[in-house]
């Protein structure tokens, strides 16, 4: 553990008035006024917590709270509320558990397996295209919501990766969609939590059939109900695979979802955008639904989603929670502190980076990103907790643009800038609503 410095160490910069830091829009505000004020540190006395806050914004500091310590911080504020949905799932919990968990957890998101997956990512957007070709029938083009539309997908994909061909079963036995509050419920208010319970009894279900059948299954179930730890020998309870399986749910679904519906705002938003994505699709000889062999052919696009996420990181703050005393670089963080880390702001950093406010995914490009700390481009995190589903939410998404833009281009309906809503995820406040037609 790092031993806090005797001799010049110094407490943070900040203001003298108190405020608890949340995921909400006026912490929003407030990190907005306060980072130019103060920089990169910051302290921030809570109004009714029991420790103040520290809001940190510099490259090398996170690398410091997020690797270097990371053991001295555990998951902070805000979880609580992730842990009325997740249980102990491996997003929450902490320490010897999350270790074991995460271990048993990790092959399902080899590349072997999700290479495997990629059949079906294709299945999905296959269908999903045929539904859209429907919409516009013999019309030139129309408006469609894409926000509803991603999030359609992206459910439907995670489900899929969970469960397989199960999800149909648990559609014809439930009747309708159990998910689709998920799609369709703008509050995420105790309602939502009551749903999910309920929702827990169809899931454990299928859970507890898996571990008796014989079928052959290749999906992120088996690999939970296969999984053993190293150490004991045992595998998961059925309450810990719940608890992981809702997690994959919650963790997975809104953060592709609202990636996927800025890449294409912003591909209808600029020309020049939609245009580069042409020329690598005709570059690349793709026809169809892109394949796992297929994804190093579209760097582009990868860089379009990548430069999305700088803009509108859908987890906008995350927190941390020092368990001892440390210091970052001159700076004393006392034991029980409140780490606040935005990517979002991280991100727009201009100490880091350019032009902030210009969507240019050419800073993806590899020469561009061998110039940056690593540590300053934090959509998925970094360090040990960094997200586990990276890898198959780029693939996710290449596939989904690959296929997609060959077949249909995306316009805006108007110039406004879409509100932000800032809550435990960042999305915009309202629908984006695009035309659509024929390519
Ligand atoms: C664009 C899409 C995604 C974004 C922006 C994203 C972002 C993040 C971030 C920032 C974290 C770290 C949170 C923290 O440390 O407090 C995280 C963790 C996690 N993500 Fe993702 N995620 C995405 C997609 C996915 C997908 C598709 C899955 C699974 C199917 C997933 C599963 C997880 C899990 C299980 C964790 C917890 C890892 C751990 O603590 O060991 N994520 N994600």
């Amino acid at each position: 553990m790092t031993k806090p410095l005797q001799d010049n160490i110094k407490t943070p910069p900040g203001p003298t008035e108190a405020y608890d830091i949340n995921t909400n829009d006026d912490s929003f505000a407030l990190l907005k006024q306060l980072y130019p004020q103060y920089g990169d540190i910051i302290r921030v006395k809570s109004k009714t917590r029991r420790s103040d806050s520290y809001l940190i914004n510099n490259p090398e500091y996170i690398k410091h709270i997020l690797l270097k310590n990371y053991q001295n911080y555990k998951k902070g504020v805000g979880f609580e509320r992730v842990k009325m949905l997740l249980g102990n799932g491996i997003i929450v919990s902490d320490g010897e558990f999350w270790r074991k968990q995460r271990r048993m957890i990790q092959p399902a998101f080899s590349k072997s397996m999700i290479a495997a997956q990629v059949a079906m990512v294709q299945k999905c957007n296959l269908q999903q295209m045929d539904r859209w070709a429907a919409l516009l029938g013999s019309q030139d083009s129309t408006e469609i919501d894409i926000s509803y539309e991603a999030s359609d997908l992206a459910l439907d994909i995670v489900l899929r990766l969970l469960f397989s061909d199960d999800v149909d079963t648990l559609l014809e036995q439930a009747g309708e969609n159990p998910f689709a509050f998920l799609t369709e419920d703008p509050t995420r208010d105790m309602k939502v939590v009551l749903k999910y319970r309920s929702l827990m009894s169809l899931l454990l279900e299928l859970i507890r059939a898996r571990r008796t059948t014989t079928k052959k299954y290749n999906d992120f179930v088996s690999v939970f109900v296969d999984a053993r730890d190293k150490e004991t020998g045992d595998a998961m309870t059925d309450k810990e695979l719940l608890d992981e399986v809702m997690t994959m749910i919650v963790a997975g679904h809104e953060t592709s979802a609202i990636t996927l519906t800025w890449v294409w705002y912003f591909i209808a938003k600029y020309g020049d955008v939609d245009k580069a994505v042409q020329d690598e699709l005709i570059r690349s000889g793709i026809s169809g639904a892109p394949g796992f062999n297929d994804l190093e052919k579209l760097p582009y696009i990868k860089q379009v989603t990548e430069e999305a996420l700088r803009m509108y990181p859908p987890v906008w703050l995350f927190t941390r929670k020092a368990i001892e005393d440390d210091h970052v670089g001159d700076y004393f963080i006392p034991a029980g502190a409140d780490i606040f880390l935005s990517p979002y702001y991280l991100h727009r950093n201009t100490d880091y980076w350019d032009d902030v406010d210009e969507f240019r995914p050419q800073r993806f490009t590899a020469e561009e990103e061998k110039q940056r700390h690593k540590f300053c481009y934090l959509p998925f995190s970094a360090g040990p907790r960094r997200c586990i589903g990276d890898f198959f939410a780029t693939a996710e998404m290449q596939i989904h643009i690959g296929l997609m833009a060959q077949e249909f281009r995306f316009e805006l309906l108007d110039d406004k800038i879409p509100e932000l809503e800032t809550s435990i995820n960042m999305r915009a406040k309202h629908p984006i609503m695009l035309k659509i037609s024929k390519r």
